[in-house]
């Protein structure tokens, strides 16, 4: 989508990402809820509001549920675990996780043995024979999906690092003789209406730059920064003194080389910033908070 184009949706306040694949994953998964067991539905423990789609709770609202948490391991914990209260006193389990070291995935698989289990139990009590638990996966694009899907089979299968929006359909995927995963592809975009949230999804890649431009985005990460984690932004780029966001692309600018002949290259200001900011050389982040 051109520029000027995006800035037209994006003034007409309601933005649907996709909104035609979206309401075709919805159909198709209520078509599959009868045979599913469980769902998992997957949120970034960095954006723990912004990543999570509403609808999932209307989808989903009569299955038995677990939030998985991911990328914990870049999260600014303190802030994160608000949230994880705040789901749990709902009555949501979640499991935190750091699916590139492997951590927590034992509570997973703990919790998929019980409620095969709990399955198993009764259909025995109607005579059926014992069966693969179902689970259902859920969640925004880039939140770990594939991640998470190629962690259980033990072997690279799901397409990991896809790029968001692009349509896949649901798929089965069998991980050993007592699991079965339902695979919803990465189109689970959330509604954009929010000026917040499409930005915090922006900022960790959740929508790319077709939706929203690196300007935009970049200058929100920096005021988001200054607002929540002064200190590491400003170590991170010298940061002495400054007046206005132009002073600060300027500052950046000259500090990663990106200033020839007195002229900031902004462009390269912005990805570099959106970089560090998702390989997390700015620290670890939480940019959703909870009111006190
Ligand atoms: P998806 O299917 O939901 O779209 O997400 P996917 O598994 O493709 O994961 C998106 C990116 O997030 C991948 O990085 C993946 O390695 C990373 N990731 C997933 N879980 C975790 C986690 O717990 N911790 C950390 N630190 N990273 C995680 P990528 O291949 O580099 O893709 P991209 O970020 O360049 O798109």
């Amino acid at each position: 989508m051109a520029n000027n184009e995006t800035k037209d949706v994006l003034n007409k306040s309601v933005i649907n990402w996709y909104p035609g694949h979206m309401a075709k994953t919805k159909r198709e998964i209520k078509e599959k809820l009868d045979l599913i067991d469980l769902v998992f539905e997957l949120i970034d423990a960095r954006i723990p509001y912004s990543s999570k789609n509403k609808d999932i709770d209307n989808i989903v609202s009569n299955k038995k549920r677990v939030i998985i948490m991911t990328k914990i391991d870049m999260c600014d914990i303190i802030n994160t675990e608000k949230w994880i209260k705040y789901y749990e006193e709902k009555n949501i389990k979640v499991i935190k996780v750091d699916l590139i070291n492997k951590k927590n995935i034992n509570e997973i698989l703990a919790i998929t043995d019980k409620v095969r289990e709990e399955v198993n139990i009764k259909r025995k009590e109607k005579n059926l024979k014992e069966r693969k638990l179902r689970i259902l996966i859920l969640g925004i694009p880039n939140v770990g999906k594939s991640t998470l899907i190629n962690t259980l089979v033990g072997k690279k299968s799901a397409n990991v690092g896809n790029k968001p929006g692009i349509t896949r359909h649901l798929e089965w995927i069998r991980i050993n003789n007592n699991l079965e995963l339902l695979d919803t592809p990465g189109i689970l975009a959330p509604k954009l209406d929010d000026y917040v949230i499409s930005h915090n999804l922006a900022s960790l890649n959740a929508i790319k730059g077709e939706v929203l431009d690196n300007e935009d985005i970049a200058i929100y990460v920096i005021k988001k920064m200054l607002e929540l984690y002064k200190d590491n932004i400003i170590s991170r780029y010298n940061l002495t003194s400054y007046n206005d966001i132009v002073d600060i692309l300027d500052n950046i600018g000259r500090k990663i080389g990106a200033v020839k002949n007195n002229e900031t290259d902004y462009e390269k200001v912005y990805n570099i910033v959106l970089r560090d900011l998702r390989e997390g050389y700015l620290g670890k982040i939480t940019f959703d908070r909870l009111e006190e």
